[in-house]
């Protein structure tokens, strides 16, 4: 897929993924997003990648929500459709075998805060701003926005936030949990990247299993803890599991293979 509106990056293992509508604050156009899933989808499928960083080009924004100019003509099926399609884009990301980190490098407003709450962790520069502002358009968030919002900071601050439509600031957002680091601009993919490094090294299999787990606490008719009691299970059948285990008797550090999971379309 040639993509038009973002642009993508291996660096030491690493995708790095810069929305690029920069004129624009990186507003998510449907196309931009199907690039970014696309593209994510890529990045699970590649082994040789360990991890992905979602940032957006420019110094002023991650992205300032979903298009407003392409959707403000759109009648209930067309909304409908949006809002399920960003669903499923969404949940690819959250979804997947591999850790993916916002870089949130200014606003993350609406549609740009849903994106970078589906991610699996959030790093932010001392400039970025955060907010559910869709109630000033007559619309209630359609990304995931209501429901990980809850589950990041507590429905009392996330209501507070939803139906104001107030922004917060990036060390407001780190008191509420809803990003793990502020760092100044200059340092936000080396934050993210230090993360990343960290992951690497980990049993692959085993860090897929803590994804698929951690997500199965928020799915309702899901058992979490029988998800866990399952996924330990199965990982003894694993060659993660006997290389990191042998590694640890033989006092050596674990060489763990990285396997390609997903298929890239
Ligand atoms: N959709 C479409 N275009 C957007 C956009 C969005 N969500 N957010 C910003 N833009 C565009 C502006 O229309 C403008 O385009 P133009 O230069 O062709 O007129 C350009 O990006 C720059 O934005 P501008 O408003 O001039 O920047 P600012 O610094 O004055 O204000 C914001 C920044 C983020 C406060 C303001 O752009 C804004 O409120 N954006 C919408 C936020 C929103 O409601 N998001 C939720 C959408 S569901």
């Amino acid at each position: 897929m040639e993509y038009q509106n973002i642009l993508t990056e291996k660096k030491e293992g690493v995708l790095i993924i810069t929305i690029n509508r920069e004129t624009k604050l990186n507003a998510l156009t449907i196309a931009t997003l199907q690039e970014i899933k696309h593209a994510v989808n890529c990045g699970q499928s590649d082994p040789e990648i360990h991890g992905m960083i979602l940032t957006g080009s420019g110094p002023k924004a991650f992205a300032a929500g979903a298009d407003i100019s392409e959707f403000a003509h759109f009648n209930n099926d067309e909304g409908t459709r949006m809002s399920a399609d960003g669903h499923e884009v969404m949940n690819s990301i959250e979804e997947g075998s591999k850790v993916v980190i916002a870089a949130v490098n200014g606003f993350a407003l609406g549609g740009g805060c849903e994106l970078a709450m589906a991610c699996h962790l959030r790093v932010a520069s001392t400039n970025a701003k955060f907010g559910q502002p869709e109630v000033n358009l007559g619309v209630p968030p359609g990304y995931g926005g209501t429901q990980r919002l809850i589950q990041l900071v507590g429905k009392g601050k996330a209501l507070e936030l939803l139906v104001t439509g107030d922004a917060i600031d990036a060390q407001t957002a780190l008191q509420l949990g809803l990003v793990n680091y502020v760092v100044e601009q200059e340092n936000l993919l080396d934050k993210a990247m230090e993360i990343l490094a960290k992951v690497k090294p980990k049993s692959p299999s085993a860090v897929h299993k803590v994804l698929k787990c951690v997500n199965d606490y928020f799915q309702p008719n899901v058992n979490g803890m029988q998800r866990e009691i399952y996924e330990f299970g199965e990982a003894f059948e694993t060659d993660d599991f006997k290389e990191g285990t042998t590694a640890f008797m033989e006092k050596r550090k674990a060489e763990f293979e990285r396997q390609s999971t997903y298929r890239c379309y």
